[in-house]
């Protein structure tokens, strides 16, 4: 087995080689080249994370691994090609696409995430799994990323590959991401052996929202001491980047993170109206639960006040009600 790994390695060298001579080098990479300046992406940017460029068509990428002697059959499993359903033969599966290398912790390619360029779907293709590739335990950036992340003893976890890039641009250059799946147990160790504390910078929309909420509790089981960083309007990390500069994302964002227990407090009221009677109990007893879980009474205490300020009631009746469920955890 070991031999035939060694033909995944290649030929995912040999794929990441190729993405990049055609975006840098070929007029098939001129829709790549114009993608990349668009959003914004500088040559620094594309030469550290080695970004490349499937071309259109349905054979590049396959004509050009079988001059190279890779047999069709490595390559379908490695997941760079695909067989075709009707016919013989097979197809390039990445096209038109933005490539981003992903590596394993040595610094090996073991797949790609491509964005694509035009219209269409799915907006990202990742390699599928296969013997060299994890989606689940791997995370992207990591192994260019952890020089930085050991010495602030810091990592900050993105959602995705573009975030980590516009992010490296911004000046900060401990990020990294999962693929598109669920943050895992095996995540959150890989991150932990490398540093204790961890900020989570997700899209500020709904959906990251609630991916926040989840992969915190993660991360805190796994000993990683969380922060959450936040930004307005639905914007992701890339956008606000664009939108508002690399200091002001230094500053504002990854400068200005929250404790877990008040990204907590934003996220309950999201859907909430407080206006409505109801709504804001039901609000208020789901802080007094999530408060009823924190080891501190200082932090405790902390909240409390500011629950009792915002909603005008007595300090004393909720530290009693929050006393109750305090014990009932235990
Ligand atoms: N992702 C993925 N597979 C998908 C959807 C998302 O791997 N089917 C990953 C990508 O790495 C993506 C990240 O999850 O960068 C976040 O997804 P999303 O926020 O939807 O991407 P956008 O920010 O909308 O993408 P873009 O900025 O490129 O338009
Ligand atoms: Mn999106
Ligand atoms: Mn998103
Ligand atoms: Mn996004
Ligand atoms: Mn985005």
């Amino acid at each position: 087995p070991t031999e035939r790994f060694t033909e995944l390695f290649k030929s995912h060298e040999a794929a990441a080689t190729f993405y990049q001579r055609v975006f840098a080098l070929t007029d098939e990479g001129t829709a790549g080249r114009e993608y990349a300046e668009e959003r914004g992406f500088t040559p620094e940017q594309l030469h550290h994370f080695q970004i490349g460029f499937a071309p259109a068509g349905w054979e590049n990428l396959s004509i050009f691994l079988g001059k190279k002697d890779f047999k069709e059959s490595d390559m379908v499993q490695a997941g760079l090609l695909a067989e075709r359903d009707q016919s013989e033969g097979v197809y390039d599966r990445f096209r038109s696409r933005l490539m981003f290398p992903i590596w394993d912790g040595q610094g090996k390619v073991v797949g790609f995430s491509g964005r694509l360029v035009g219209e269409g779907k799915p907006k990202y293709l990742n390699s599928p799994e296969t013997p060299i590739f994890h989606k689940n335990k791997l995370l992207y950036g990591l192994h260019l990323a952890r020089p930085a992340i050991r010495k602030s003893n810091t990592a900050v976890l993105f959602e995705g590959a573009a975030d980590v890039v516009a992010a490296w641009g911004a000046g900060v250059d401990n990020g990294v991401a999962t693929l598109g799946t669920a943050f895992t147990d095996e995540h959150a160790k890989l991150l932990r052996r490398n540093a204790e504390n961890v900020v989570v910078c997700y899209d500020s929309d709904q959906a990251g929202q609630s991916a926040a909420f989840r992969s915190t509790s993660v991360l805190e089981q796994a000993g990683c001491v969380v922060s959450i960083a936040h930004m307005p309007d639905g914007l992701d990390p890339d956008d606000y980047i664009r939108k508002f500069g690399a200091e002001r994302f230094q500053t504002d964002v990854i400068g200005a993170t929250q404790t877990v227990m008040a990204f907590k407090m934003r996220y309950l009221r999201l859907e909430k109206n407080l206006r409505n009677e109801g709504e804001r109990m039901v609000y208020i007893e789901e802080v007094l639960q999530e408060l009823a879980k924190l080891p501190r009474a200082v932090e405790r205490d902390h909240y409390l006040r500011q629950l009792a300020d915002e909603f005008s009631l007595s300090l004393d009746v909720l530290k009693q009600e929050q006393y109750r469920l305090y014990r009932e955890k235990k």
